[in-house]
């Protein structure tokens, strides 16, 4: 296992340019099995979970080469499988989207109940509940989702939760029924827009993505498509509400600023200064920051992801701060360890309270998910000396190149293996 060894206190200062976007590249890999014509991605971000989903891909018999770092080339005709390898789906919750488009390409699907971070729990039943609305009958059998429709029919579905997986796999299931689908109570996230964009490139006819109401008329056959990746709206939220908790002073490049309203209405809320151009946005933390109330929701609420760096950000600002995950019910598991490093926190419920301006110290810590992880990394900058965060392969999964970029904003970082750092010495042998 690899770790991390920052040395804070450190303000991030600098620019960096923002990969693909790693929840919009989940949904638009699955999505290409809809074809059996070449597809060609692009801005896909290089991570675990990218990769992860091409080796699901290349399993179920379809070509895949790679053209450089961020763009693959697919070619589905060969796609010979319905069941997605164990070993490989259970490492991410996002493979569940083969349900929804081999249900589409073959009207069958068998993928095993997905696995992802300890977030709370996380049910399929608004997955469910949808695909057997358009007619798929679904058991759950020795761990497997195996879902079955002899003729998928358009219906109207109404989400009794507003579920980003939900509205992404019920797309991609609908765009191949026959006849209307209406879906309401919808996702809005950038994501989704970004997916439809990609479906109506291969031939589907879906409208009102991003709005509460979807609408799609189901195509008989798809072809292939060009389709470039969004900028990862959380990567970027991630490096600016850094900029702000280091008092630093970053740019992030590529960006979609419609996708960042909410961070950067809160990072004015507590006072840090932010310019916003075309495809970049710049922090400026070099401010006294203030206490803050900040409550996630969907888009375009505060989202989910980005609590637990939004909460490293309060840990700095002097008073009283409160956050509640509106989202998660289980998503503090980053609070034990800020506690370790000094953070006054204390937890509630859906809601936690931050005594902040108080300082942190550095300290041997954990990441349990991939953006509490982030968080983490974050709070070790700003915190005064040494701080070791194992279990770093969680980072991995979302975050491309995370440390190069840190390092280029000047923060002190280095990987190293688990057996390789000595603690007594601080040096890696
Ligand atoms: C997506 O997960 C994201 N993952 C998550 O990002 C993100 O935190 C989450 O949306 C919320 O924004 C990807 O896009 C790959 P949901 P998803 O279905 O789709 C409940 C990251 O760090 N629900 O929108 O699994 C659910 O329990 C990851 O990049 C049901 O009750 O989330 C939760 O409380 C972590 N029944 C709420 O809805 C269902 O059938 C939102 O979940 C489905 C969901």
């Amino acid at each position: 296992m690899e770790k991390f060894i920052i040395t804070g206190k450190t303000a991030l200062q600098g620019k960096v340019r923002i990969s693909g976007s790693k929840n919009s590249a989940v949904a638009v890999l699955p999505a290409a099995v809809l074809t059996e014509d070449l597809v060609f991605l692009e801005n896909l971000p290089d991570i675990t979970d990218v990769r992860t989903m091409i080796a699901i891909l290349e399993d179920l018999g379809v070509k895949i080469r790679r053209r450089g770092r961020n763009a693959v080339e697919l070619t589905p005709g060969g796609l010979s499988k319905i069941a997605p390898s164990y070993d490989l789906v259970k490492k991410m919750r996002a493979s569940y989207y083969f349900m929804g488009s081999l249900l589409a390409r073959f009207g069958r699907a068998e993928v095993p109940i997905p696995g992802g971070c300890d977030l709370g729990p996380r049910p399929i039943d608004q997955h469910l509940k949808g695909f057997a609305a358009l007619g798929a009958k679904s058991s759950i059998e020795h761990g497997m989702i195996k879902l079955t429709a002899d003729k998928l029919i358009g219906a109207r579905i109404y989400f009794d939760v507003v579920s980003i997986g939900a509205t992404i796999n019920l797309m991609l299931a609908a765009a191949a029924a026959e006849g209307r689908t209406v879906l309401e109570n919808v996702a809005k996230e950038p994501e989704i827009v970004d997916l439809a964009n990609f479906l109506n490139a291969m031939g589907a006819s879906i409208r009102g993505a991003g709005t509460d109401v979807i609408r799609i008329d189901g195509a008989g056959k798809f072809t292939g498509a060009r389709h470039t990746v969004i900028p990862d709206r959380i990567e970027a939220g991630t490096f600016m509400l850094a900029a702000a908790a280091t008092r630093g002073r970053v740019v992030v490049e590529d960006v979609i600023p419609k996708h960042l309203e909410a961070i950067t209405a809160k990072l004015r809320e507590v006072g840090a200064k932010v310019e916003v151009e075309p495809e970049m946005i710049e922090v400026d933390g070099e401010v006294n920051l203030k206490p803050s109330d900040l409550k996630t929701f969907p888009y375009p609420g505060f989202p989910t992801d980005l609590q637990p760096p939004g909460m490293v950000l309060l840990t700095a600002a002097k008073g009283l701060s409160v956050v509640t995950e509106n989202v998660f019910d289980g998503r503090y598991n980053h609070v034990d360890d800020l506690k370790r490093m000094g953070a006054q926190i204390k937890v509630e419920g859906r809601t936690a309270l931050i005594e902040g301006g108080n300082g942190l110290s550095g300290a041997p810590v954990s990441a349990p998910d991939l953006r509490s992880g982030a968080a983490l990394i974050i709070a070790a900058i700003m915190a005064d000396g040494i701080s070791e965060i194992s279990s770093i392969d969680h980072v991995d999964r979302g975050y491309e190149k995370f440390e190069e970029k840190l390092i280029s904003l000047g923060a002190s970082i280095k990987r190293v293996n688990d057996h390789e750092y000595d603690r007594a010495s601080g040096e890696a042998e």
